[in-house]
């Protein structure tokens, strides 16, 4: 390797726990350090699959359940081979959503496993490190009115937060649980300490494969 690779952090949670405005800040942070940093997010809405999803979320479309799982996996990986570039070129690339969500939204439905949910993604590039922003429902609730997209409503939301909770047993995973319900400085200093140790580390180290 020519360079010293950049890490792949991603940031998980449920609604209103703070993720954009956390990556974004990240990013910031990681750029005015000096080191090669860019956000990402996914589903990214720009590729012709995340507009199908788009229309999806915003119920202008029906998809069934298991295609529009597989649609999101897809998104996934159209974006590996920039993701692997970026990483290789030495930048830290932050995540706003993984596998993790795609996991944790379609097994909240009836009718799906984490197994199942699990496959298509097996093999992503690994992230060094997996941030959970851990919010309540109650203090979720007190940040405001959820949204008008899908999935937007308390009890699916409380669903995917046990299905989160499962996923987080995983001890190949480096998973981090950060106290979202503090102030937005204090939550982005946890979240950079936990950041450079990650870019840190994942210098000396080969990117990974995802569950497998
Ligand atoms: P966001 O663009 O506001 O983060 O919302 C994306 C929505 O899509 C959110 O409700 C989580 C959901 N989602 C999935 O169902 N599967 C996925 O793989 C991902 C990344 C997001």
């Amino acid at each position: 390797m020519a360079c010293k690779r950049g890490a792949l952090i991603v940031l998980e949670g449920v609604d209103k726990a703070g993720k954009t405005t956390q990556c974004k800040k990240l990013v910031q942070a990681l750029q005015q350090s000096g080191r090669p940093a860019e956000m990402m997010r996914f589903p990214d809405r720009t590729t012709t699959i995340g507009q199908l999803i788009s229309a999806y979320l915003e119920k202008k479309s029906d998809l069934e359940d298991h295609t529009v799982h597989l649609l999101f996996s897809a998104n996934r990986w159209e974006l590996v081979p920039l993701i692997k570039k970026k990483l290789e070129q030495g930048t830290t690339l932050v995540i706003d959503r993984y596998a993790f969500s795609g996991v944790a939204f379609t097994s909240a439905k009836p009718g799906f496993c984490l197994d199942w949910c699990m496959k298509p993604d097996v093999g992503l590039p690994k992230p060094d490190l997996v941030m959970f922003l851990q919010l309540s429902p109650a203090e979720a609730a007190l940040r405001g009115q959820f949204g008008e997209e899908r999935y937007e409503t308390s009890v699916f939301q409380k669903a995917v937060q046990q299905k989160f909770e499962q996923l987080m047993k995983d001890p190949s995973v480096n998973w981090r649980v950060i106290d979202a319900s503090q102030s937005v400085e204090d939550v982005h200093e946890n979240i950079r300490t936990q950041s450079l140790n990650a870019i840190n580390t994942a210098e000396n180290q080969q990117l990974g494969e995802l569950w497998k």
